[in-house]
């Protein structure tokens, strides 16, 4: 049995950090984190670290703060931080450490946040790591699936659109596989799934197909997961160009799927869904961004052992 303290002290760096039934135990609290007013954040300093753009991520994340009562501190690009002076990332948080209670780290290099969990010892929070992980966003993005199609298990999951580079992609895909998912990745070929993901689906027992077709792809699915096109970890700008608007999803898309397809985004969405589609019941992207404070809110809770009082 999952109970809140098997959470405190903890660093969220990849999803696999995590069992299923942690998981649904984290999904449970952010429900009752939804209407949650108290203050059991209330001394508390969270430090926002992000080395790279974000609006959802950061702001979510000070906005669930802000409501437990805590305080953040932090910067929002690296040219405000020492950085620009040359120093390196493990001194920053070293640095940081003495400052706050918990770290949340965004970083253009692939294990930047695993690299800070190894030099301090209050918790890290892995907000993005180049193109490798973003697990906040798949818990987010599995509770908003759970409420909107109303269960996790046995669902037919199309990605579409940017697997190669996609964090919130690589994240989501192999937890699914843990609900018993069925996936259809979409995308040309330049942009497929890393093969090593390809081959841990397979060790995972994931039924998964490929296919460049978005319109095959959507009949019979239960949620379909839009992706943008990641233009900052294209090493040449021309084949961006050749990409970005390989898929767009619109009203006469749509209709190849189910009335009852969930459209999830991590957003920011570019020119992959159009605009008309967001009147759409099907579209839940905007819903899923708001979904990130309630699971913010008690994600932060667990890990500094405060969420007590609100589960009891
Ligand atoms: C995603 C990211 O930063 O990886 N955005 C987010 O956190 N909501 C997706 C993206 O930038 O395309």
């Amino acid at each position: 049995m999952v109970s809140a303290s098997d959470f405190i002290g903890r660093d969220v760096i990849t999803v696999g950090d995590f069992q299923r039934d942690e998981i649904l135990f984290l999904l449970d609290a952010a429900d009752r984190f939804d209407a949650q007013h108290g203050r059991p954040l209330a001394g508390r300093v969270i430090a926002t670290l992000f080395f790279e753009p974000s609006t959802r991520t950061r702001l979510s994340f000070e906005s669930a703060v802000g409501r437990l009562g805590g305080n953040c501190i932090g910067f929002a690009e690296a040219g405000v931080s020492s950085q620009a002076k040359g120093e390196s990332l493990t001194d920053t948080v070293r640095v940081v450490e003495g400052y706050s209670d918990l770290l949340l780290i965004r970083h253009p290099k692939e294990g930047a946040a695993r690299l800070a969990a190894e030099y301090v010892g209050i918790p890290v929070v892995n907000c993005g790591d180049g193109a490798h992980q973003h697990p906040t966003q798949t818990f987010l993005d599995l509770y908003t699936i759970r409420r909107e199609v109303g269960r996790l298990d046995n669902l037919h999951v199309v990605f579409a659109g940017d697997l190669r580079y996609g964090r919130a992609v690589h994240s989501l895909v192999t937890v699914l596989a843990l609900f018993d998912a069925k996936i259809t990745l979409v995308s040309p070929g330049f942009l497929r799934l890393p093969e090593e993901q390809l081959q841990a689906l397979d060790a995972l027992g994931v039924v998964h197909e490929e296919t460049e077709s978005l319109e095959e792809a959507l009949p019979g699915a239960d949620v379909l997961y839009m992706t943008r096109v990641q233009r900052e970890r294209f090493s040449d700008p021309l084949e961006y160009e050749k990409f970005k608007d390989t898929y767009r999803l619109d009203l006469k898309m749509l209709e190849h799927g189910s009335d009852e397809l969930a459209i999830l985004h991590p957003l920011p969405r570019v020119t992959e869904i159009a605009p008309e589609v967001d009147a759409k019941p099907h579209a839940a992207y905007f819903r899923q961004a708001h979904y990130g404070v309630a699971v913010r809110k008690a994600l932060l809770a667990l890990l500094l052992g405060c969420a007590d009082e609100v589960l009891a």
